[in-house]
C-alpha cells in the first residue's frame, strides 16, 4: 500500500495532511525518513514511525472504557458528549460502543471496530453474561434471589431470562443478566418497587473492567483479553 494511503487508513490525517507530514520528514519507515508519499510499504512488515511513535496497522481495535455518568453511549451526537468524544485515540474512525449503557450508568464499555464480534456479544442467542453492581433506594429481600432466577414480567413479550442476584447488604447487590433490554436492570428492580440509584457494569462475557481505570479512563485490551473475546466468534 502507498505510504500516504496507509497513514490515512490509520487515521493520522487527511490525504493532504499526511502528504505534508511526509514532505516535512516526520515519517520514518524502518528507521529511515521517507519523503515520498507514493512509497510502497508492506503493512505487515515495515515499521512506520511518526515523530517517535510507532504506528502499527491493525485491522481491528479493541478498547475498554470505564464510562462515566453524563456521557451518551453513541458514536456522535449533536447535543451530548459521547463515549467516543471522550476518547483521544487514533484511529477513531469506524469505532463504536458494543451495546448501550444509560447516560447515568457507569462502567465497562467495549469500544471496537469489529462488527462481527459486536454482533456475537449482543446476540440474544449467545446469552453473554453482563454483571452489574447496583445500589437501590430501598431494602432488598432474599426472596428476590429466587424471582431473579425464575424470571418475571417486565412488560416484554417474554418473562426475564434467569438472572443471578447476589445481595451484598440491604441496598447493594451484584446482578448478572444475559439479556440487554432497554433499562433492563432498572426495570427488573422497579418490578419490586425499588429504584436503582447507582449502576455500574463490571463485566461483559470474559471481559472484566480493569479496577485501575477511573471513570472516563480507557485502555487498549491486552492480547489475552482480545483472544478470549474472539472465542465468541467461533462458538
Ligand atoms: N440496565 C439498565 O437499566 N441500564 C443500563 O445502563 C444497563 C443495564
Amino acid at each position: 500500500m502507498r505510504l500516504d494511503k496507509y497513514l490515512v487508513t490509520l487515521g493520522v490525517g487527511s490525504r493532504s495532511q499526511v502528504k505534508e507530514l511526509i514532505k516535512k520528514g516526520k515519517i520514518k519507515v524502518n528507521n529511515q525518513i521517507v519523503n515520498k508519499p507514493e512509497q510502497h510499504i508492506k503493512e505487515d512488515e515495515d515499521i512506520v514511525n511518526m515523530e517517535g511513535l510507532d504506528l502499527n496497522y491493525h485491522k481491528f481495535y479493541y478498547y475498554m472504557l470505564n464510562k462515566p455518568t453524563g456521557v451518551l453511549t453513541a458514536v456522535s451526537d449533536f447535543q451530548c458528549t459521547t463515549v467516543l468524544d471522550i476518547m483521544d485515540i487514533t484511529p477513531k474512525k469506524g469505532l463504536f460502543p458494543v451495546g448501550r449503557l444509560d447516560k447515568d450508568t457507569e462502567g465497562l464499555l467495549l469500544i471496537t471496530n469489529d462488527g462481527e464480534l459486536s454482533h456475537m456479544l449482543l446476540s440474544p442467542a449467545k446469552h453473554v453474561d453482563k454483571r452489574y453492581y447496583v445500589e437501590l433506594d430501598g431494602t432488598l429481600s432474599q426472596s428476590l434471589i429466587h424471582s431473579f432466577e425464575t424470571g418475571f414480567d417486565i412488560g416484554e413479550k417474554n418473562i426475564t431470562k434467569p438472572a443471578i442476584l447476589e445481595i451484598i447488604d440491604e441496598n447493594k447487590a451484584y446482578v448478572t443478566i444475559t439479556e440487554g433490554k432497554y433499562h433492563q436492570v432498572k426495570r427488573m428492580f422497579k418490578h419490586f418497587g425499588l429504584n436503582v440509584t447507582y449502576l455500574k457494569r463490571i463485566s461483559m462475557g470474559t471481559l472484566v473492567l480493569d479496577k485501575s481505570l477511573g471513570a472516563g479512563e480507557y485502555r487498549a485490551l491486552r492480547q489475552e483479553e482480545v483472544e478470549q473475546l474472539l472465542e465468541y466468534k467461533k462458538s
